[in-house]
């Protein structure tokens, strides 16, 4: 095994995109489990849009991570030694929650490996994201068959799960992404209806073209203009769940404010945001509705996989170049084969 531990410390907080010197990789000696403690080597790190959030000092649902704290985050990993009761070596876990190669924590939750899927899978589709899109679809948003959903960053980790379950409620479901590749790969792989390239420098007609009945549902992943195109197109009585403004964690300077928000009124519109931290209990039985749904093959799921802790800033990067398709996740070490 190894001895050393190498890890992500925050040095200061980013103006835009990530740059070399906010964050240092330091070598740390391996941490060794307390009482009640486990050690696991992580396997994946499941970078999100959120860390970005966490590495700014401002109001938000966590505390900032603190100027030379290690970088917290979503892991997954196999237990390697335990002080716990109810872990042993070779358990799968998630919740080390640092950018590390190994975490000590008493506060890990096992992985469901019976059902019999990769790891990936539980790093993706069966984890934060896709419960997001399950929980902010089915609790939140509630569309309902023969409605028109309009999901933004279809092809992203929550976007493209979020817009399969609305084909499955029977939906008419348009994405919106950014580039033909990905527009492509939400209609062609993840059976939309129809996808607008919002590169193109049209979304406003491109999306009334390809919503002729207006808009029912916004499953909102971008904010922005984005938003301000599809806030445009809403329905009377239309529900927007607002579960990410991607476009706006990296901004500096003047925020954005949306230019449309008066048809929330005009259209007698329910707009509500969620946290999916919040439906850490309801895990087990959405777990249940989607395993089945991606044994069935109803949902297809991607992953992008950068390898080697030292990409993890360029991996976050990614997510706000547009440059990953499906879920992010840098491999810090090989996956275990499951179950
Ligand atoms: N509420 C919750 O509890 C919760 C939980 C998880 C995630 N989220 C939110 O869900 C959203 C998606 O997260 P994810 O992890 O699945 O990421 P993702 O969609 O896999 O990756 C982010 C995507 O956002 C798009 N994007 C980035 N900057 C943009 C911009 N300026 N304008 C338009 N599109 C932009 C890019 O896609 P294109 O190439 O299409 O531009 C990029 O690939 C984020 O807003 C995130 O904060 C919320």
């Amino acid at each position: 095994m190894a001895t050393k531990n190498r890890r992500w410390i925050l040095r200061q907080r980013p103006s835009g995109d990530i740059s070399e010197t906010d964050l240092e990789l330091v070598e740390a000696p391996m941490p060794v489990p307390g009482d009640g403690e486990i050690l696991v080597r992580n396997v994946y790190l499941m970078v999100a849009p959120t860390n970005r959030v966490w590495m700014s000092d401002i109001d938000q649902y966590m505390s900032p991570v603190g100027i030379g704290d290690v970088m917290r985050g979503g892991t997954m990993g196999v237990v390697v030694e335990s002080n716990h009761p109810e872990f042993k070596p070779g358990d799968v876990v998630e919740g080390g929650m640092a950018w590390e190669e190994y975490s000590v924590t008493s506060r890990a939750r096992l992985v469901p490996v019976e059902y019999g899927l990769p790891l990936h899978a539980f790093a993706s589709v069966l984890g934060n994201s896709g419960m997001t899109a399950y929980f902010g679809l089915l609790d939140i948003a509630r569309p309902k068959a023969g409605e028109t959903l309009v999901v933004s960053a279809a092809a992203g980790g929550v976007g493209s799960i979020a817009a399969q379950i609305g084909k499955l409620l029977g939906c008419r479901v348009v994405g919106i992404a950014g580039g033909e590749r990905k527009c492509q790969l939400a209609t062609e792989e993840f059976g939309l209806d129809a996808c607008v390239d919002y590169k193109r420098g049209n979304v406003l007609a491109d999306l009334r073209s390809a919503c002729p009945d207006g808009i029912d549902v916004d499953f909102e992943n971008v904010g922005g203009d984005v938003m301000d195109a599809v806030l445009t197109h809403l329905n009377i009585g239309a529900r927007v769940a607002l579960c990410g403004m991607v476009s706006t964690y990296n901004a500096s300077g003047d925020w954005w404010s949306p230019k449309m928000f008066r048809n929330i009124i005009m259209k007698r519109v329910r707009i509500e945001g969620f946290l999916i931290s919040d439906y850490f209990p309801r895990f087990p039985q959405a777990l249940d509705d989607m395993v089945q749904w991606v044994k069935d093959g109803q949902i297809k799921y991607r992953v992008d996989i950068v390898d080697g802790i030292e990409n993890a800033p360029a991996a976050l990067n990614r997510l706000f170049s547009g440059a990953n398709i499906g879920k992010q996740l840098v491999r810090l070490s090989p996956e275990p084969a499951l179950g």
